[in-house]
C-alpha cells in the first residue's frame, strides 16, 4: 500500500512542476517554452498566407497594411508582427489558435530567422 500511495505522489509532483514552464498571459496558459525552434519556411510562411493575405499581399489596395508576403518584408516588421498577435488586433477575423500566436511569438523572439 505504501509503494503505490508513493507512485501517485510522484505523479501529483510531475504534474505539479510542469505547470512552472507555462506563464498566465491575460487569463489564459500559454506555452512559454519556444521549443522546438520555430522555422519561418514551415510554420511562419504558412501561416500568414493562409490568415494574413489577402490584405497583406503588398499590392497598396488596403491603405495602411504593409507587405507581408516576403521573408525580408515580414522580417523587416517583426516586432510589430508579433505585437498585434499578441494583442489580438491581428488578423482581423480574429482567427489564429493561441498556438499559432505563440509560434509567431518563439520565431520572432529567437531573431526572425530565415531557417
Ligand atoms: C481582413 C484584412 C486583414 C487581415 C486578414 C490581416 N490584416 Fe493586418 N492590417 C489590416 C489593415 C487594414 C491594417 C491597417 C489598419 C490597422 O492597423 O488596423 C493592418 C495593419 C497591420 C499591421 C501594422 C500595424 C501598425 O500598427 O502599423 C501589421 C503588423 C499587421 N496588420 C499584421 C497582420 C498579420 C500578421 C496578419 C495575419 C496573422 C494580419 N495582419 C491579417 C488588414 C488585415
Amino acid at each position: 500500500m505504501m509503494r503505490r500511495r508513493s507512485i501517485y505522489m510522484l505523479v501529483a509532483a510531475t504534474a505539479l512542476s510542469s505547470c512552472e514552464y507555462n506563464v498566465e498571459n491575460e487569463g489564459m496558459v500559454i506555452d512559454d517554452s519556444c521549443e522546438p525552434t520555430i522555422s519561418y519556411t514551415a510554420t511562419i510562411q504558412p501561416l500568414i498566407a493562409n490568415n494574413c493575405m489577402p490584405c497583406h499581399n503588398g499590392d497598396g489596395n488596403i491603405p495602411d497594411a504593409p507587405d507581408l508576403t516576403t521573408y525580408a518584408a515580414v522580417q523587416s516588421r517583426a516586432e510589430l508582427v508579433k505585437e498585434v498577435t499578441q494583442s489580438r488586433r491581428m488578423p482581423k477575423d480574429g482567427t489564429l489558435t493561441d498556438t499559432e500566436i505563440a509560434a509567431i511569438k518563439c520565431w520572432v523572439d529567437g531573431g526572425a530567422l530565415d531557417n
